[in-house]
This record gives structure tokens, sequence and C-alpha cells, in this order.
């Protein structure tokens, strides 16, 4: 029997000391020191010997299982170190390499980022913001909006016709007459949106952006227009801007007006002897055109709640390209739509 038990002790051993991982492992202990093992049913069934066997036996074979165990717990810790040490080396992070570069996020078009700082100036002043279609009826684009039958807009050689009634829309007044259908006064709304007229020049492409304003309500005045146009022209251009009103003429406006505002041109950042080239020295530039609601206009709507006896309003529209150019100093409109990144990077 100690013949025997000294057997399992050399093959256990050497296949203890071959195990590859904790796994292996694991499987050996089972198999030489396991419940259904050789090696414990020789040391349960002692009695059953002879009795001068019992005492040798028993002590080769606790000998054996002691030696077995320290030997399972010593290649355990060795193969526990090893596979930390591997664990390390396929975890490691070589802190000298230089951090992955920011992806480039892009930014905001120009004209973008214009019409939103648009929008919240006026909606700060407590405005609200619509949209409208851009094929327009005639309707909307001129006869409501008090246009004479041979206003020279009306021209096919301005508008893009697409029916004999239907067109691009020139301008974003149209939304005016909407938005009044849609709802009764007071109002006070922008809309921006894509605008289109048969031009195209370093100063006008066929498919450009405005923003209307109005704002409808009891007791509306000029200077009430004037007002707003002042707080939009100072926070757009700079606080010690100035608003002035020139007498013109729109279809849907009485009185018209064209708005300039005060040059925002630094005096010493350009040579005296060259005319400044935003207000070409006179001081003023034109930033957009407004007026009063024509009452015309409300009668075309009166069903709406718009009476012209009983409620006032202003508007006014403006180029956001133009707006845009202006107040970045923007040579040709053509740079805002060739995508050039070299050019559009510089903004925003
Ligand atoms: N719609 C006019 C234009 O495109 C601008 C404007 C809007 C004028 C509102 C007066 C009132 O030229």
């Amino acid at each position: 029997m100690t013949q025997r038990i000294a057997e399992l002790r050399a093959e256990a051993e050497a296949a203890i000391s071959a195990a590859a991982g904790s796994a292996e492992l694991e499987q050996l202990r089972v198999r030489y020191l396991g419940r259904k093992a050789e090696l414990p049913n020789i040391l349960r069934a002692i009695a059953t010997l002879p009795p001068e066997e019992r005492g040798p036996t028993g002590k080769a074979a606790n000998q054996v299982r002691q030696a077995l165990e320290g030997l399972i717990a010593q290649r355990s810790e060795q193969l526990a170190g090893g596979e930390l040490e591997q664990q390390l080396r396929r975890d490691v992070v070589d802190v000298t390499l230089p951090g992955a570069p920011p992806q480039p996020l892009g930014r905001l078009h120009l004209l973008t980022a214009t019409r939103r700082e648009i929008e919240d100036v006026f909606l700060g002043l407590g405005f609200r913001i619509a949209e409208g279609p851009e094929v327009e009826t005639v309707y909307y684009n001129f006869d409501a909006l008090n246009h004479a039958p041979t206003h020279p807009a009306r021209d096919r050689q301005d508008t893009f016709y697409v029916t004999d009634d239907v067109v691009l829309r020139t301008h974003t007044s149209p939304m005016q007459i909407r938005a009044m259908e849609a709802q009764p006064p007071p109002l006070y709304l922008i809309i921006p949106g894509r605008v289109y007229r048969r031009d195209n020049d370093a100063t006008h492409t066929p498919q450009f952006h405005q923003i209307e304003g109005l704002a409808v309500d009891e007791d509306i005045t000029l200077a009430d227009l004037k007002g707003t146009l002042l707080a939009f022209a100072r926070a757009i251009f700079g606080s010690d801007r100035e608003v002035r009103l020139r007498p013109h003429f729109f279809p849907f406006t009485e009185p018209s007006v064209e708005v300039d505002v005060s040059c925002f041109m630094a005096h010493d950042s350009h040579p005296p002897a060259q005319r400044c080239r935003v207000c070409k020295d006179t001081g003023w530039v034109e930033i957009l055109g407004s007026g009063m609601v024509d009452p015309n206009v409300f009668s075309y709507v009166a069903e709406y709640g718009y009476d012209p006896e009983k409620i006032q309003g202003f508007a006014f529209g403006m180029g956001i390209e133009r707006i845009a150019m202006l107040k970045h100093g923007v040579p040709d409109l053509r740079l805002l739509y060739d995508n050039d990144v070299r050019f559009l990077e510089q903004f925003g």
C-alpha cells in the first residue's frame, strides 16, 4: 500500500508542477485530494487494514496529502502571480504617448450664427419666432400686402413665378398676413427665412435670407418702432450706436422708413486719406426697411380681429446676409455660399 501511495505522490507532483493555469490546478486538486480520489479513500479505509499496516500506511498517506496540499498552494500562488503579471502587461498604458487630439467639432455657418444672434435679441424683447412657406401665392406675396396690380416688383424680370399665381416669395412679408390670419392681436413676431429674387452680383444672390418683424397692438407708434430697432442695433453693432429713420416707400407700410445705424467702424481703423468702407464717410449705414403697418393691409385681415380703426402696428424686414457682412466686414456676398472652410472657419 505504501508503494501505491508513493506512486500517487510522484504522479500528482509531476502533474501539479506542470499545471498551466488555476483552472487546471483546481481539476488536479479534485483528482488527487477530492472526495472520490484514491488517496482520501485510502485514509478512510485505514481501519479495514491489518493492524500492523495501519500505522505506516496512515502516516505515509497523511504526509503525501499534506505535501500535495502544500504543493498546490504554492503552485496556485505562482500561477496567480503570473496571471496578474500578464494582466498588467496587457493593460499597460503608455502615459508618455501624446493624448488623443480633440476631434474638430465644426461650427455654425456665419449666416446661421447671425440669424440666431438676431433671433435672440428679439426673443429678449418679447417677440416670438414663426416661419412660413417659401413657395407663396401672389395673393400673400403681393396682393394682400397692398401692391398695386402694376407694381414693378411683380415683374417676371424680378420675381420667380412658379405659375401665374404662385411665386417663390420675394420677401418674408407675406408671413405678416398669414400670422394675422392665424391669431388675433396683440402680436409680436419675427419671421426668419429664405427669399428669392432674380438678381445675381457681388451684393445680390437669387436666394438670400430675411428676418421679418411684426408688432400689432393698441397704441403702437413709430416711437415704438424706433425704440425696438435702437435696442436691436445696439445689441448687434455695439452699445453706443444710434439709429436714424429716413422717409421711404413700401406698399404695405405707411409711413415707411429706411433705418440707418451710426457707423460702427473705428475711425482710426482705416487710413485718414481713405473713405470709410462701411459708411463711405457719411457716418450712417442702411440696415433695414420698415414702417407702420398700412391700414389697407389690416383691411385684408379685418375679419380675423384686425380692425384698422382700433389697432396699429409696425413691421420691418432686414437681410441676414447684409447684417452679417456689415458686422464682419465680408466684402463679397458670394463668399457666404462658396463653402470655403478657410473663410467659414473665421467665424463662430
Ligand atoms: N419686405 C421689404 C423688403 O423686402 C422690407 C420691409 C418689411 C419693409 C417690412 C417694411 C416693412 O424690401
